[in-house]
Parts: structure tokens; C-alpha cells; sequence
């Protein structure tokens, strides 16, 4: 059994009110930080901690809080990134709407640490019941003297606010979504300047996952250096997992980082196993936009070592032979699962998604999605897939935003990994016409026939 951190009290019955949250500890880290810390300290105590953002791209949070701008004398902000729209990930959701009381805990802390009077929660569109349920808490930490003037009476205010978007993935991107609080369409702004220097209202902002913020608590009251000793190396601390498809168990785990992957796919205490003990064909561990995996680099890589759920460990080999822990959002896929099918699926949303801003982006996630589709319903041509790979090559890296990445990685994977799949689909399209898309031939057999052919 793993160390619990965000999710130690989950369970507790009526954890959500602020009188179970207080009862359970609740709130001792912002009396300790404001009674006997100062900001720099607590700011230190982060670094100490390792802690990495968790909204996907792993950046390491003290650091980021050490380059807001402290010198120019404009207020500061600090935003939560509450959008969670990746494909795949749902456990900012589930911390919110569980413990909503540990994520305000976290940003009142670490405004104090970065010196903000006036943080936001932006939280998506469709998240419409956990906004109610934030704004619940929100006014029960008013209430009971957490938020507003002179908190403790250490003559420090913060006023903290949430804010629903309107349904948007760009909107996630932090740009975007600053441009969003402001009022304005969220189109991503060019950096730098970064929003610590030029955020929200041009002021210096810091923009943070929930899981990231919701984290700050236990380290303020544990100590960063408490905190570096649980994981393995640079991937310190516990990481909230949310895990779908077609395992035992899907649902939101905390682990340990450096868990193992097959412990973490096949124990009774995590994902069980494979849903009707079907074999495994793929997994993509963190959200849509990272790659995919097949079977045999899941849990091994391509080395023979083991494969951890760790930001090294399923980057390792690179996107030749790895993939990322992103969001974590831990897709798995058993032997029924048509890959074009679930690229062009994710092309499409990306392509929907696309704020349109740049030219690679707006125009290459719509050709990949048109080209991806008439693979999957069997009118492709051959040269189609070379097609699809040259239109991702010149998406990634050619964006403002990594919208266009997230776009092209998906698609680059899936044809690095399962080209056959695409080519059974161009060369047999009478196989895979009036089939059910979702049951499809053994990848083994799809390899084989595919072999065949080109003898
Ligand atoms: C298209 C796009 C969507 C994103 N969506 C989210 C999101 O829903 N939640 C999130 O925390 N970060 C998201 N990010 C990453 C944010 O830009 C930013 O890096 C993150 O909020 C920083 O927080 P962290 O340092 O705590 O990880 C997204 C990025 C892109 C490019």
C-alpha cells in the first residue's frame, strides 16, 4: 500500500464540509505558514520538495514560483488550472469534487508564498456541479476567517475566486486561459513574456495544476525534504492517476512514483488486470496528446529494464520507444481496439479544438483528421500514410502553442507502432467495411496478412 497524500482522507464521510475537513487537519498548513514562515521559506520548502507541475509538462513547481516577478510592485496572481480537458484525465475533478476544502487550503498557502491578494480557480465549462461545490467551500473558508481581511490577523488578505469557462481545450493551455479570465477569446499568447513577469492583467501570475497546488498543505506541513524521500529520483512525491479503458478496474488512483507499471496494470490493489482477461494491444499513460505504447514497451522498455510510472521512466528511448507520464491519464487498450479508429477519434477532437490562430495547427489537424478517416472507412490510398506523417512532422514545433504537438504526437505513434494497421486498412478495406470498427482482427494477424501481401 502506497503513501497517500491528496487522497489520504477521501473516504472520510463528509469530507466535503469544512467542519469534517478542519477535524481532519484541515487548515494547519496555512496557521503554520502565515504563524511561523515566511514566503521565501515556504517558496524554499517547495523547492526542497521536488515537486513537479502535474498539469503534464513536469516542470518543476518551486522554481516557477522563484521567477514571478517580485520587483515591479504590480499584484501578483495565482491561477489554478482547473480545465482538465485532456482526453483521458479526470482526477483534478475528482480531487475537487471529494476534497474540494484541500485544493482552497493549497492555494491559500501558496498565495501567501507567492505574495497574491487576489487567485482564481478556473475551472471548465463542463465541470458546472464542481464549481457549485467549490464555491460552497469557497464561502465556508470566508466564513470561518481563511480567506478575505487579515487572515490570522497577520494583517494579510487574499480573496479567492472561481471562475467557469466555456468548454474549451485550448482554454487549458495557460496563455489561453489567462486571455479567458480576462474576458477574451482564449487564443494562446506568444511567450516570453511568460506569465510570470507579464500574466493576468499583465501582472505577475503563476499558473499551477490542481494536483500541484492541492500538494503544497502537505508539504508545508510535512517539510519538501519529507516529501523528496518518497518517489525515485527527479520524480519525487505521489501522482494522482486517472486510469480508463479496458482494465478491471478503471477509476483515480494516487501511486508512488516508481511504481512499477505491471504492478500498477495487473495488482488487485491498482488497475487488476485486463477487463475479460482479453490480451493487452496498447496504452497510452498520460492523456491523448502523449504517445502511444504498444504491448511490448509497456512494461519493459526498449532496453529490457523495467518500465516505472515515473517522468524518466516512460520517456525512456525517447518517442522511438517511449512515451510520457503527461497528465496521467492512463489509457489502456485490449486486442479489440482499431488504433486508426482511435487516432482519427483523437484527431478529430483536436482539430475541434484547434483555436485556429496558427496556420500548421488550424489546417494540418483537419487534413489529418479527413485523411484519418477515410483510412478507417476503408477509402484510403496507399500513399495516404506517408501523407499523415509528413502533415504531423510539420504541425510539431511550428505551433504558439503545443496544441500542435499534442495534435501530431498522437498520430506519429500510432503509425511508428501499428503502420500495419493502417496499411490492412488501405489494402483490405472489404475486411473491415461492414465490421464493427471496435472488434477488429488480432494486430498479430493484421501483421501477417499485411507481410503476406508485400512478399
Ligand atoms: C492545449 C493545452 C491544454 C492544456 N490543458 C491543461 C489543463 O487542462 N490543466 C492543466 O493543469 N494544464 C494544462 N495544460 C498545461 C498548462 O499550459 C500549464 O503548463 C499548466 O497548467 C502548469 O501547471 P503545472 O506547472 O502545475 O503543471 C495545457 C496545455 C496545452 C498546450
Amino acid at each position: 500500500m502506497g503513501q497517500k497524500i491528496l487522497l489520504e482522507h477521501a473516504n472520510v464521510p463528509g469530507i466535503k464540509t469544512y467542519e469534517v475537513y478542519r477535524q481532519h487537519g484541515g487548515y494547519r498548513s496555512v496557521e503554520k505558514a502565515l504563524k511561523s514562515m515566511t514566503p521565501d521559506e515556504v517558496v524554499e520548502e517547495v523547492k526542497t520538495s521536488g515537486l513537479r507541475g502535474r498539469g503534464g509538462a513536469g516542470f518543476p513547481t518551486g522554481m516557477k514560483w522563484s521567477f514571478i516577478d517580485k520587483k515591479s510592485g504590480k499584484p501578483r496572481h495565482l491561477v489554478c488550472n482547473a480545465d482538465e480537458s485532456e482526453p483521458g484525465t479526470f482526477k483534478d475533478r475528482y480531487l475537487m469534487e471529494y476534497i474540494p476544502h484541500l485544493l482552497i487550503e493549497g492555494m491559500i498557502t501558496s498565495s501567501y508564498a507567492l505574495g497574491c491578494n487576489q487567485s482564481y480557480i478556473y475551472i471548465r465549462g463542463e465541470y458546472m456541479w464542481v464549481y457549485r461545490i467549490l464555491e460552497t467551500a469557497i464561502k465556508e473558508a470566508y466564513a470561518a476567517g481563511w480567506l478575505g481581511k487579515n487572515i490570522l490577523g497577520t494583517g494579510w488578505d487574499l480573496d479567492l475566486a472561481v471562475h467557469c469557462g466555456g468548454g474549451a481545450y485550448i482554454c487549458g493551455e495557460e496563455t489561453a486561459l489567462i486571455e479567458s479570465l480576462e474576458g477574451k477569446r482564449g487564443n494562446p499568447r506568444i511567450k516570453p513574456p511568460f506569465p510570470a513577469i507579464s500574466g493576468l492583467w499583465q501582472n505577475p501570475t503563476v499558473v499551477n495544476n490542481v494536483e500541484s497546488i492541492a500538494v503544497v498543505p502537505w508539504i508545508v506541513n510535512n517539510t519538501g525534504a519529507e516529501y523528496a524521500k518518497i518517489g525515485i529520483g527527479r520524480s519525487t512525491g505521489t501522482k494522482l492517476i486517472s486510469a480508463s479503458g479496458h482494465c478491471k478496474n478503471p477509476g483515480v488512483y494516487e501511486i508512488e512514483l516508481g511504481l512499477s507499471v505491471d504492478e500498477f496494470m495487473n495488482s488487485d490493489e491498482y488497475l487488476g488486470g485486463m477487463m475479460d482477461d482479453r490480451p493487452l494491444k496498447a496504452l497510452i499513460p498520460g492523456g491523448s496528446s502523449v504517445p502511444i505504447l504498444p504491448a511490448h514497451l509497456i512494461f519493459k522498455n526498449a532496453e529490457g529494464g523495467d518500465r516505472l510510472m515515473s517522468y524518466e521512466s516512460l520517456s525512456e528511448g525517447g518517442f522511438a520507444s517511449g512515451s510520457m507520464l503527461g497528465s496521467g491519464g492512463f489509457i489502456v487498450y485490449n486486442d479489440t481496439t482499431c488504433v486508426v479508429r482511435n487516432t482519427w477519434n483523437f484527431s478529430r477532437f483536436y482539430h475541434h479544438e484547434s483555436c485556429g490562430q496558427c496556420s500548421p495547427c488550424r489546417e494540418g489537424t483537419g487534413w489529418m483528421e479527413k485523411v484519418l478517416h477515410r483510412i478507417e472507412t476503408g477509402h484510403g490510398r496507399e500513399e495516404d500514410i506517408d501523407l499523415l506523417w509528413d502533415i504531423q512532422r510539420k504541425i510539431e514545433g511550428n505551433t504558439i502553442c503545443p496544441l500542435g504537438d499534442a495534435a501530431a504526437w498522437p498520430v506519429a505513434a500510432a503509425i511508428r507502432h501499428f503502420r500495419e494497421e493502417f496499411e490492412y486498412h488501405v489494402r483490405f478495406p472489404e475486411r473491415i467495411k461492414d465490421k464493427d470498427h471496435f472488434v477488429h482482427e488480432p494486430f498479430e494477424k493484421v501483421r501477417h496478412l499485411v507481410a503476406k501481401q508485400t512478399v
